[in-house]
C-alpha cells in the first residue's frame, strides 16, 4: 500500500515558462517528489477558454513537458500528463459544472478579469472553468493543491464543490487544501513590480521566459523597474522593484536579503541587476540546454506522456465510476 500522501497541480500551456513559474512552482513540486505522490499536468483543456493559435499550443504543451522535465521533474517519480489525454477530466468537469452554482462561479475574480480583457470572447468556458478545476483535482483525491495566491479562490471553490457532493451522497471526494509556498512564491514582472511576471508576452513585457538567451535576460535584467534611492535594501512596501529582485537573487543563490544588502552596499543598483541578471543566466542555462534537447526527441516526450496518462487515467476513473454510480447513471 502507497501511504503517501497526494499532491496535484497543473499549469495552463496559454504561454512560455517563466522565470516566475519555476521559481514559485515547479522548483518546489521538484523538491516533494520523495514525500508525496505528484500528479502534474498541462492544462490544454483550460488553456482554450482564451483563443489559442493550434499549432501554438501543441507546441507549447510539449515544450512544458520537455521544460518540466529539464527543470527536475522526473517522470518516473512524477506522473506527467497531458489533461486532454484523460478524458474522466471533461467528463467529471460536465458533472461538477451541475454542483457549481451561478452564484460562486460569478464572484470569481479570475473570471472577472479574465472577462474584462477579452471582452470580444466571454465564453461559456470561461465562466465554468472552475468547476472543470475541480474535476481536475478531485479526481485524484489529493490531500494538497500547491498553487500561487490567485489560484487560493479556485481551491477554495473546490472544496466547496466537494463537500456539497459529499452531503448530498455520501463520502465520494476527499477535501483537498491549498499549499501556498512562502518563499519565491510571487515573482513580480520586471516591468511592474506590481503586478504577477505573466506568461503572455502581450501582457508582460517584463518577464523572462525559460527558453530566453542570455543575452536577452540580461537585458531584461538591467532595465528592470527599480526607484531612484540607489539603495539594496528589502522594503516590499515602498521598493517593490529592489525587492522583488532581492527575491531573484535570494533564490538563485541561496543567500539572506541581510547577506544581500551587506553585498551591494554603497554600490548602485546597475552591479545589482547585473549580479542578479546573471545568477539568472546560470540557473536557467542547464534548464533550456536540456529542454532544448529533449524537444527534439520526440519519441521520449511521447512515451512520458503516454505512460503518465495511462496512471493518471487509471485514478481517475476509479473516482469517475463512483461518482456516476452516485449521481444515478446506469453502468454500461
Ligand atoms: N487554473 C490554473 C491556472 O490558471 C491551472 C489549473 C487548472 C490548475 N487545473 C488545475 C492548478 C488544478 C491546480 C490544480 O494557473
Amino acid at each position: 500500500m502507497d501511504e503517501k500522501k497526494i499532491m496535484l497541480s497543473g499549469i495552463k500551456p496559454s504561454g512560455d515558462l517563466t522565470l516566475g513559474s519555476y521559481l514559485g512552482a515547479i522548483k518546489h513540486w521538484k523538491e516533494r517528489a520523495d514525500e508525496f505522490d505528484c500528479y502534474y499536468f498541462m492544462a490544454d483543456l483550460h488553456a482554450i477558454t482564451v483563443r489559442q493559435n493550434p499549432a501554438d499550443l501543441r507546441r507549447r504543451t510539449m515544450e512544458q513537458l520537455a521544460q518540466y522535465i529539464a527543470c527536475g521533474l522526473d517522470p518516473e517519480k512524477n506522473t506527467l500528463f497531458i489533461q486532454s489525454h484523460v478524458h474522466q477530466h471533461a467528463e467529471l468537469g460536465w458533472v461538477l459544472n451541475c454542483y457549481a452554482m451561478f452564484g460562486e462561479l460569478s464572484r470569481m475574480t479570475q473570471f472577472k478579469d479574465k472577462s474584462a480583457k477579452n471582452a470580444d470572447n466571454i465564453n461559456g468556458g470561461l465562466f465554468t472553468y472552475p468547476a472543470l478545476m475541480a474535476a481536475d483535482i478531485l479526481l485524484y483525491q489529493p490531500d494538497y493543491v500547491p498553487v500561487g495566491e490567485d489560484q487560493k479562490q479556485h481551491v477554495e471553490l473546490t472544496r466547496d464543490i466537494a463537500t456539497r457532493f459529499n452531503h448530498l451522497y455520501g463520502d465520494t471526494f476527499k477535501i483537498p487544501e491549498p499549499y501556498i509556498s512562502k518563499v519565491g512564491a510571487r515573482i513580480m514582472s520586471l516591468a511592474d513590480p506590481t503586478a504577477k511576471m505573466s506568461k503572455s508576452e502581450n501582457d508582460d513585457p517584463g518577464r523572462v521566459t525559460l527558453m530566453d538567451d542570455p543575452a536577452f535576460i540580461l537585458k531584461q535584467f538591467k532595465r528592470a523597474v527599480t526607484d531612484c534611492d540607489a539603495c539594496v535594501r528589502y522594503d516590499p512596501e515602498n521598493k517593490k522593484g529592489i525587492s522583488n529582485l532581492m527575491t531573484i537573487y535570494a533564490a538563485t543563490t541561496g543567500k539572506s536579503f541581510a547577506e544581500i544588502e551587506r553585498e551591494f552596499d554603497g554600490q548602485g543598483y546597475g552591479t545589482f541587476k547585473t549580479a542578479v541578471g546573471e545568477s539568472v543566466v546560470e540557473l536557467l542555462r542547464p534548464i533550456r540546454e536540456e529542454a532544448g534537447r529533449l524537444m527534439k526527441d520526440k519519441a521520449y516526450l511521447e512515451s512520458v506522456c503516454k505512460q503518465g496518462a495511462e496512471k493518471a487515467g487509471y485514478v481517475a476513473n476509479k473516482t469517475l465510476r463512483k461518482v456516476y454510480k452516485r449521481v444515478g447513471f446506469v453502468a454500461k
